[in-house]
């Protein structure tokens, strides 16, 4: 081989050499897999992260999960009369795959969720409510809103429909390096630009009637999200899809997903609470002075560290919720102020006024979800009728005529408050939370590479809040670690992954 061409080549190989000295792809020795991973949060995302990392990485890395609350977080259920009743995330769309998957995987059962009667009340009347016959119910829409519902549909369709590609590029463990990415390779500049659009504007421009968004929209909006239709085009298309049919649960309460897959994955659970992290130079066994992050965190009032390879952060990173310090990074980590939602949710058992809504008596109310309007100045977002996560068959008329209802408000209910819809109660429990991002676009999503091996996942909420997305987030970041530990470059950010997918078929 002629000189001048090896001359050129050298360097180039002696850089490739010195980058994949730890194995890159078709290289004969794969870089040996890291000691430790942490992942901070076990919600939905943190633990499907551990169970993705341990298929991946193997059975010899140590993955431990640090948890100040309880395994679940933003799932949880609330005990009204010795019953359990979903008072976070709890209804799962049937596309939802990976969670289906999961569920599947652990040996849980689904519990298909029926669709109750839905009527949307304006703060002095119901100013839709639906029928029990489908005809009429056709009838009904098509007269208040002429076929927008249909054409609502399909948009909703449309966008879901792309962003399902997501599946394929997973299946076949392609990752990227932003949220933005992720969308982007699933819907194109269109679907990307979503996030850049509030709902209304986009709706409008589509021509949807104020009537429409009012009344239908907008209600669905504050039920899913404790706001109206300024959010973004993304978020409000996912929301909009949970008036589809087909919803489950899982039997026993979703958080049984998320302690499950803990226990599959042979992860370590830490009961304690992270403060610090910072990366330093260790001495490993093998002698090589390695970087590692440092993680401090307490367990009651005993403060510990200890040396991790890789870190995810798999909690909304910001000062009033996971109050996670970065210290000494340079450039510095950002702090990102996304806002949440303050939600209250509150578990009623007792017998609703139904004469508030409307004027028939509540033998004949058949209604199973109040959704309210942005005008109706009414204290909650919605109010609906809730099963306990153990029963499996279509919930019954419960023997004393009363009901568990669900409201969610964005302060707590008074004594009063609840009175002005009941006519007597026995029960009343409340849970409080940072919810969901407030969504105020244009959104700019927080980076999933926090630093070389520190990965965040909850970013993802930029686009929506939902436990699917913080298990596709998770299953991104478990990949795109897993990439980048062993060099595989080619399979991060691929472009046009839809085609060629298309045509490996
Ligand atoms: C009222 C409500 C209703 C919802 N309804 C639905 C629904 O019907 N369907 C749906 O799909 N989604 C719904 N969601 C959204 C869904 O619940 C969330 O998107 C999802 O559960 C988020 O999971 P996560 O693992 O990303 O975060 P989280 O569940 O918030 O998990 C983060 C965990 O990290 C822990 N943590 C934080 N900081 C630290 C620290 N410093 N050290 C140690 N641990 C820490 C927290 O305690 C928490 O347990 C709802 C949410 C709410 C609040
Ligand atoms: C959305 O807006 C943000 C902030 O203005 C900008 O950084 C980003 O590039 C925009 N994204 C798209 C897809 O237009
Ligand atoms: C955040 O953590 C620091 C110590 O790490 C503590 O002093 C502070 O009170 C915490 N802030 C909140 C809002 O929890
Ligand atoms: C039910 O509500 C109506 C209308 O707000 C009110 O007039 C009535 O007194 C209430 N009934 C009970 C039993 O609280």
């Amino acid at each position: 081989m002629g000189r001048t061409v090896s001359e050129l080549v050298s360097p180039l190989v002696g850089l490739w050499l010195l980058l994949c000295s730890w194995g890159c792809p078709g290289s004969a020795e794969p870089r040996s897999p890291p000691e430790k991973i942490a992942i901070i949060g076990a919600g939905i995302g943190g633990t499907s992260a551990a169970y993705i990392l341990r298929q991946k990485f193997g059975k010899d890395v140590k993955i431990d999960v640090f948890e100040r609350e309880e395994v679940g977080g933003r799932l949880a259920t609330l005990t009204v009369q010795g019953e359990d009743y979903e008072a976070g995330g709890s209804i799962i769309h049937p596309l939802n795959l990976h969670m289906k998957r999961f569920v599947k995987d652990l040996g849980l059962s689904a519990i298909p969720l029926p669709s109750g009667l839905v009527g949307v009340y304006d703060g002095e009347t119901l100013v839709f409510e639906q029928s029990s016959w489908f005809i009429i119910n056709m009838i009904k829409l098509i007269w208040h809103y002429g076929f927008q519902s249909f054409r609502m549909r399909m948009w909703v369709d449309d966008v879901l429909g792309k962003f399902m590609r997501i599946y394929s590029y997973q299946s076949h463990e392609y990752a990227f390096s932003s949220v933005e990415k992720l969308l982007h390779a699933t819907g194109g500049d269109e679907f990307l630009g979503l996030l850049n659009q509030t709902l209304l504007e986009t709706l409008q421009k589509a021509g949807f009637s104020e009537k429409f968004l009012d009344e239908m929209v907008a209600p669905i909006m504050r039920i899913n999200f404790g706001q109206s239709t300024g959010l973004n085009a993304i978020v409000g298309a996912m929301s909009l899809s949970s008036s589809d049919s087909g919803h489950w649960a899982v039997e026993g309460g979703n958080k049984l997903v998320c302690s499950g897959l803990l226990q599959a994955s042979k992860s370590n659970l830490i009961s304690g609470s992270v403060m610090y992290i910072e990366e330093k130079t260790r001495t490993k066994q093998t002698g090589n002075p390695t970087k590692m992050y440092e993680m401090v965190y307490q367990i009651g009032s005993e403060t510990r560290s200890d040396f991790y390879d890789i870190v995810l952060v798999a909690t909304p990173l910001n000062q009033k919720m996971s109050n996670i310090t970065f210290l000494n990074f340079d450039p510095p980590i950002e702090e990102f102020h996304q806002n949440y939602e303050h939600i209250v949710t509150t578990l009623v058992k007792g017998e609703l006024n139904s004469s508030v809504f409307s004027s028939r008596s509540i033998d004949n109310f058949g209604l199973r979800t109040v959704l309210t309007t942005d005008n109706s100045d009414s204290f909650i977002n919605s109010l609906e009728t809730k099963y306990s996560v153990r029963k499996k068959e279509t919930p019954q008329s419960s023997t004393d005529g009363t009901y568990v209802w669900r409201m969610f408000s964005p302060e707590t209910l008074t004594k009063a408050q609840i009175l002005k819809l009941f006519s007597s109660y026995d029960y009343a429990v409340k849970k409080s939370w940072l919810a969901y991002p407030h969504y105020e676009p244009p959104e700019k999503c927080p980076s999933v590479i926090l630093h070389d091996r520190l990965y965040y996942i909850t970013g993802i909420e930029c686009a929506t809040s939902a436990m699917e997305m913080s298990a596709i987030a998770a299953y991104n970041a478990a990949l795109l670690a897993y990439h980048r530990w062993n060099g595989h470059t080619d399979m991060i950010d691929q472009d046009g992954l839809y085609e060629k997918l298309k045509t490996e078929l």
